[in-house]
């Protein structure tokens, strides 16, 4: 059967075990020989028992858990020419050479430039005696498909990353668990979530609560954000007193008034509690940041009201995947190795993505590019750039 091997990078997300399970067993099922690499590039590079055959009952009682039980790192062997050279010569001395690769984009443009390379890097081990004529041949090809996996769902091309789902339940938790002590001793929080350069998170926790403001990264990176929901997220804006800062529209210069009059309202209405939402990564229009820090002192300074901060940092990351996690990484993972063993010698390497509810393969170098053209254009703070990219054509 053909080598195929799965390998978890960057950092992990719920649902990653279930898309490792499903790829081990769609492969075995369609005859393959599947092996894991453990710890990401790092054990493709090391090789030895990193990189392990597994079979149908390695996976069992693997798709509740959260993280990756194959681990994950990140790895600067594998940035440099040697530690590449190593890892293609512990692929082709097992025979491997179709990839899934669940981690973000970082990763995914890794996996890419390996693909690239793969055909001197063939060469250069058999100069150097590394492998034989017939191995050099019979593996001259190297397939690739990716998932992403990231609680931030900053890709573009799919509707949600792996993980993005649970991220968002335990954060709808723990807010839920501070209103009610917020309620008794009428405080206001300000709760940090995760999304270094994506609003998501914060945007949609602010959809499923109560929250009265959200400060999001300038980051419009859900360039395929599913435009029903979208629509949702503005139609709950318009119908409810609430506010929220969405990636399209950049903090405003005169957001301290707006919130402190929006804060104030709500308590004179009666309201003994306020939650506002602040994205790690939120940035105004000059692209300073938005701290928790910096809100609270704006509403302590204008206010006077009794103010905590939360920040629930890597809580988001972990625990048991939601069922929508677990079934994104079952549907991915079967998706990738059918990606892979329809692949002939011209493809490309895909990236499997949710378009509405159906896996579909896309180029994954585009979406990368997009991905990266998005991030360009929140540093060059050209927001109508930004927006544009943010369209799914
Ligand atoms: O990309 C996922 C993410 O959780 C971000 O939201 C966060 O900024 C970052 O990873 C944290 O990285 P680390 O686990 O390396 O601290």
């Amino acid at each position: 059967g053909k080598g195929l091997a799965v390998f978890t990078s960057g950092g992990d997300s719920q649902g990653m075990n279930a898309a490792v399970r499903s790829v081990v067993r769609m492969g075995i099922y369609l005859g393959c020989k599947v092996y894991f690499i453990r710890e990401g590039y790092q054990g493709m590079v090391d090789g030895g028992d990193n990189i392990e055959e597994a079979n149908w009952s390695s996976v069992s009682s693997i798709i509740h858990k959260g993280g990756t039980i194959i681990g994950s790192a990140r790895c600067m062997d594998f940035m440099q020419k040697e530690g590449r050279l190593k890892a293609a010569n512990n692929l082709v001395s097992r025979g491997i050479t179709n990839l899934v690769v669940i981690g973000g984009d970082g990763s995914l443009t890794g996996a890419n430039l390996f693909r690239q390379e793969w055909s001197n890097l063939l060469d250069e081990l058999l100069e150097n005696n590394k492998i034989t004529k017939d191995q050099r041949e019979k593996y001259k090809y190297l397939h690739i498909a990716g998932l992403v996996g990231s609680i931030d769902n900053d890709f573009c091309g799919t509707d949600m990353t792996i993980g993005t789902d649970s991220a968002l339940h335990r954060i709808i938790e723990a807010i839920d668990a501070i209103v009610s002590t917020a309620y008794s001793h009428q405080r206001t929080f300000i709760m940090e979530v995760m999304g270094r350069h994506c609003g998501f998170l914060a945007v949609y926790t602010a959809l499923c609560t109560d929250a009265t403001y959200s400060f999001i990264c300038e980051d419009p990176a859900p360039l395929n954000w599913d435009k029903k929901i979208y629509l949702a997220l503005v139609a709950a804006l318009a119908s409810e007193a609430d506010q929220v800062f969405i990636p399209e529209d950049p903090v405003p210069n005169n957001w301290v008034e707006k919130l402190c009059k929006r804060l104030q309202q709500e308590r004179k209405s009666g309201q003994r509690l306020n939650i506002i939402i602040v994205a790690e990564g939120a940035i105004d229009r000059e692209g300073k940041p938005i701290t928790a820090e910096l809100v609270k002192k704006v509403v302590v300074d204008n206010l006077q009201q009794d103010t905590r901060i939360t920040v629930l940092g890597h809580v988001q990351r972990g625990g048991s995947p939601s069922a929508f996690d677990r079934i994104l990484g079952c549907r991915m993972g079967a998706e990738a190795v059918m990606a892979l063993m329809e692949a002939t010698p011209e493809t490309e390497p895909c990236v499997v993505s949710l378009d509405g509810n159906q896996a579909v393969r896309l180029p994954l170098m585009e979406c990368v590019r997009r991905t990266k053209a998005v991030a360009q254009a929140m540093a060059d703070k050209n927001w109508e750039l930004a927006v544009q990219l943010r369209g799914r054509s």
